[in-house]
Formats: C-alpha cells, structure tokens, sequence
C-alpha cells in the first residue's frame, strides 16, 4: 500500500515571535515537494499568528486535555487548537509521559478528544534504554501502542504513529536500520489487529535524533512512513533536506 510520507516537526518549548520567519521558510521551502506531507507542530503561543501567516500550511499543537473544558489550569482542549488554526497534535509525546506522568490510559483518552474535534493526531510510543538494553523493545512498545490506540478514527489519515525510541531523542543516537525496520512491522501488526485493513493506511513515522545526514536511510525501511523530528526542524537550513529525503523516497 501507499501511503505517502508525513514529515512532522515538533518545536517543543522553542520558538519565538522572530522565529516565525523559519516556519514562513520551510512553509515555503516544502511546498516544492507536493508528494510529502509537511506539518509543524509548535508552541501554543505561535500557533494562530504562524496560521494566518501560512494559511494551508499544517499547523499543530503538541498537547492536548483529554476534556473538552474545565478548571485544567495551563491545559489546552482540543476546541482551542481548532479554534485557533491547528489541524492536528502530538499526543503521548514521551516527554509528556515523563515530565507529566500521562499513563497509556491518558494518552488514548486525549487522542480520542483530539480526533473527536476534528485534530488529526500524531501518537508517539518508545522504549528507555533499559528495555531496549534488556531486549525487550518490541514487545513493550507494542503492548503500550495497544493500550494508547483510540478507536478507529474512520480515516486512516488521521492518525499517525510516531515510534520515538526515549534514548534516541536529542542524543544524536539512532537504532540500527534492522532495529528500526522490526519496530515499524511489530507495529504495523498491532495496527492490523486493532483496525483490520484499514489499519494499513495509518502511517508510522520514526523519530528520534533524524537529521539530513541520516533521513535517506531510515526512509529506506519499508515500514516508514516518515518522520517526527525535534530539533532538526527548527531551522529550514536543517529541516527541509529531511523533506526532501522523503520525497526522494516515495
Ligand atoms: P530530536 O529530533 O531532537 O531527537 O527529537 C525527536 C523528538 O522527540 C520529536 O518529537
């Protein structure tokens, strides 16, 4: 099956009115690769102005409430991401499962609320370095995508799922091309089982230390499709060379 490649940035806790001019840049700079899907997922407090700056060009959150409204100081709902322009969020993101302990459980909640309003969502899941050193990545990872995946959104689409090993995120670490390659069809196996056939068209992003110097390779794997990348998508000098990798992919 085709299912095209997702290359999506997430700008974490960076970004500032100035940097708006590296969105308007990859913005442009992607829209040379029409085959790739490109989204950059930023910080709340850029997303409207980076929306009406770049109107048709994918705007995410990198959080979601799992409610729809309600005394959740410093959260943000889903109708609000809408509200202001975002197409899509991270959900589970593994530095929200840590710094914020959101438990599987939450995480399927907060996508199911993300779909609900009309997000499109990108769902990561990684192993520690622990498990992946006790050769237990496959399976943990596989069992935590079971326990995060909402109910079929009725479009493939709309959901994506970053496979994000926790070690290889901001380390310049990446697992081997094979590791990478078991991962994505273990994965793929459990989205099979969870939505049948339509299952196939979800897409499966790795992310995790993704740079222009390695893209090529990891798009390579079969059961790639795409990318979730931290801090090589804060610059379009760094970014967009990733974008088109996967274009060069397809
Ligand atoms: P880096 O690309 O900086 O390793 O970050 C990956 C990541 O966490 C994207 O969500």
């Amino acid at each position: 099956m085709t299912r095209g490649k997702l290359v999506a940035g997430n700008w974490k806790m960076h970004g500032l009115a100035g940097d708006l001019d590296a969105v308007q840049a990859i913005a442009e700079g992607s829209a040379a690769h029409r085959g790739v899907d490109v989204a950059l997922c930023l910080p709340a407090t850029l997303i409207e102005r980076a929306v009406r700056a770049l109107p048709g060009f994918a705007i995410g959150g990198q959080d979601v409430h799992a409610e729809a409204k309600g005394a959740h100081t410093g959260d943000i709902s889903a109708a609000m991401l809408r509200d202001c322009g975002a197409t899509l969020t991270i959900v589970g993101h593994s530095e929200r499962r840590a710094d914020h302990h959101e438990s599987d459980v939450a995480v399927r909640a907060k996508a199911a609320a993300a779909l609900g309003s009309g997000l499109d969502v990108v769902l990561c899941v990684g192993e520690s370095r622990e498990v992946r050193e006790r050769g237990d990545a496959v399976p943990v990872v596989r069992a935590q995508l079971a326990a995060s995946l909402p109910d079929w959104p009725g479009d493939a689409r709309r959901l994506a799922i970053a496979y994000e090993p926790i070690w290889a995120i901001g380390t310049g670490l990446v697992p081997s091309i094979e590791d990478v390659a078991a991962m994505h069809a273990a994965l793929r196996d459990e989205l099979a089982g969870a939505y049948g056939e339509p299952g196939q068209g979800v897409r499966i992003l790795y992310g995790g230390s993704v740079k222009a110097s390695n893209a090529a390779e990891i798009f390579a794997v079969g059961d790639v499709d795409g990318a979730l990348v931290g801090g090589a998508s804060l610059t379009a000098a760094d970014f967009l060379p990733i974008v088109a990798a996967a274009a060069a992919a397809d």
